[in-house]
């Protein structure tokens, strides 16, 4: 088994970013601009912004991080985004999810520039990356595809079985697993209602998991050789960590690693390659690659 190094291969994509950015800049270019709309104070989002800034300065990116109280109000924060939309020094910005119950998160997204979207959300992005059309790709999916290609893991022609239909995660992952120029792979999506989901994941060579229930995936639902890639990140408590909790994945790791031929490990493995899937889109949009 190989344990697949989402830390080491995203570090290694940021520190090109940061040379293309340096040339950019010396060559009196703009340097791209992310920013960040947190709303609250829910503890996940707070570590996904505060490492989302991190990225932005390992890549040389200018960030702003802008932040509202959990009482704010839906037209508050659509007259933000309206102001993000219009300010020409802002590349490419954020709107981290989940909101507040009162607010639509749809509609925010709606209002987002998809031209500034990279996130990838846009209805916009969501359909020209389903056309097979240059679009910002949402970053999760976008993060796995590049793992999988670092690896050099043959995914064409192959079985993958996807766990979970979220926008965010499965829907664009089985989309791009399916598409010729990415995944060009045999896609089954299964989720909480399918019927024969274990019998699905042992048939398949490749396990994408983003279901959302830690150690979900265990070794009798996987085949020998399989690649299995774990996207959950549920904190579950821990007396033993100073946070008082820890990750845990979607798959028992233990028992799954002496299985498959690769697995990514939790923490350290799809989440850090979602940071710099969204790094890469920002200096897309800072280069204006996708629109113009
Ligand atoms: N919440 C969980 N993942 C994401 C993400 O990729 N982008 C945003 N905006 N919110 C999230």
């Amino acid at each position: 088994m190989q344990l697949i190094d989402g830390k080491a291969t995203a570090a290694a994509i940021k520190e090109q970013i940061a040379q293309e950015v340096a040339q950019i800049v010396a060559a009196g270019g703009k340097q791209p601009h992310l920013v960040a709309v947190l709303v609250g104070h829910d503890g996940g989002s707070e570590t996904y912004v505060k490492n989302k800034v991190l990225a932005c300065e390992k890549c040389g990116f200018k960030s702003t991080l802008i932040r509202f109280e959990e009482d704010v109000t839906e037209e508050e924060l659509l007259q933000c985004v309206d102001k993000l939309n219009k300010d020409a020094d802002v590349d490419g910005f954020i709107v981290q999810l989940p909101l507040p119950k009162h607010i639509d998160e749809q509609k925010i997204t709606m209002a987002i520039d998809y031209r500034k979207d990279v996130d990838g959300f846009h209805p916009v992005n969501v359909g020209r990356m389903s056309l097979g059309m240059p679009s910002f790709i949402s970053a999760t999916p976008l993060g796995i595809l590049t793992l999988l290609q670092h690896y050099q893991i043959e995914t064409s022609g192959k079985k993958c079985v996807i766990l979970g239909r979220s926008n965010i995660v499965g829907k664009p992952m089985a989309q791009l697993m399916m598409q010729k120029q990415y995944g060009d792979a045999t896609v089954t999506v299964c989720h909480s209602h399918s019927k024969n989901l274990k019998e699905e994941c042992r048939e398949a060579d490749i396990i994408i998991a983003a279901i959302g229930k830690p150690d979900f995936v265990t070794a009798d639902m996987v085949k020998p050789g399989a690649v299995v890639i774990d996207v959950g990140t549920t904190r579950v408590p821990d007396v033993t960590r100073k946070s008082g909790f820890r990750l845990n994945g979607d798959v028992k790791f233990d028992e799954v690693a002496e299985k498959c031929s690769f697995i990514t490990p939790v923490p350290g493995g799809v989440g850090p390659m979602t940071i710099c899937s969204l790094m890469k889109n920002t200096l897309a949009a800072g280069k204006k690659e996708i629109y113009d």
